[in-house]
């Protein structure tokens, strides 16, 4: 597989497979010497046209790592302000010799167009609101990291903004591969029973939906793609469903706190939850460079493997 476009594409055995990749790769960081020459000569094209702190720095971080040549191109500060489509965007970055494309969209199946008219491997990191496919590889490696590698029967609540919720459909989709139970949680506006036809339970009583959650996940409101009034604000979000100290009294002693970040403190979550022990929002962080590590490097390999034939 050349491109990592989606978790739906993934079979269980190429989850596996990436979990088994990053777990030896994390073990490479603790380490005085960082670089590993995998990636030697390889020149890695980080193209983000929507802000991002974590994805695009794991990921540069990753690449530098494995010895690439990582550069990052912000949307705002590229010729696509100038009218220049995506499609001449990527083929002019091949033309420089790039071999691998990071990319980040505002439109759902952005990454897929890309990976079907370029041969460099595509790897997504976000579009709109459909996929964030490394988000839910580093979530699940870090449940894993938890809970130990078989996740058949743990509860895991994704709770917040879910209709715009890329992290969430990505989730989804990795946790049931590995034999997760998925609650949904959160307004119904936010939160639509139709998400029931994914295999996963919709929950709009929170105190339920913690109930018998091992992990509770949760995510930012996400305000600028909310076109319509019929949404929350955030105070209404937060008086209902944010998490404080009262309402997480409701989870099992053993449960743990997740968050993708950027974390709203005081909306979704609040502040003494966040750094509390329970949380394991920084380690889902370091996580996300020995998960991108192996992407990276699987990725090219194949490139390597198929140009090689
Ligand atoms: N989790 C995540 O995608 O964070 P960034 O937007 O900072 O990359």
């Amino acid at each position: 597989r050349k491109d990592l476009i989606a978790i739906e594409d993934l079979s269980r055995e190429e989850l596996d497979i990436i979990f088994a990749t990053a777990e030896s790769f994390k073990s490479t960081l603790g380490r005085s010497v960082k670089k590993l020459p995998s990636l030697r000569g390889v020149t890695v094209v980080n193209l983000f046209m929507e802000p991002s702190t974590r994805t695009r720095l794991a990921f540069e971080i990753a690449a530098t790592r494995l010895s690439a040549d990582v550069i990052s191109v912000m949307g705002d500060a590229s010729s696509l302000v100038k009218g220049e489509t995506l499609r001449d965007t990527a083929l002019n970055i091949q033309a420089l010799s790039a071999d691998m494309i990071i990319m980040r969209h505002s439109a759902a199946g952005a990454a897929k167009y890309l990976s079907e008219i370029t041969d460099m491997p595509v790897i997504n990191a976000g579009d709109g609101a459909h996929a964030h496919p490394t988000q839910a590889l580093l979530d699940a490696y870090t449940l894993r990291e938890k809970f130990g590698p078989d996740l058949t029967g743990k509860h895991v609540t994704i709770l917040g903004d879910i209709l715009f919720s890329r992290v969430a459909r990505s989730n989804i989709w990795c946790l049931k591969k590995l034999g997760a139970h998925v609650t949904l949680a959160g307004p119904s506006t936010l939160v639509p029973r139709e998400f029931e036809n994914l295999g996963v339970r919709v929950c709009h009583d929170l105190k339920q939906a913690l109930a018998d959650a091992d992990a509770v996940m949760l995510l930012r409101i996400q305000h600028e793609r909310q076109t319509s009034t019929h949404f929350p604000s955030l105070g209404e979000y937060t008086s209902m469903f944010g998490l404080n100290k009262r309402r997480a009294a409701w989870l099992k002693p053993n449960a743990i706190i997740m968050h993708p970040g950027p974390i709203n403190r005081g909306v979704e979550l609040d502040s003494d939850l966040a750094d509390s022990s329970r949380s394991v929002i920084l380690d889902q962080v370091t996580n996300g460079i020995a998960v991108r590590m192996a992407v990276l490097y699987l990725c090219a390999s194949t490139k390597s493997l198929s140009t090689a034939q």
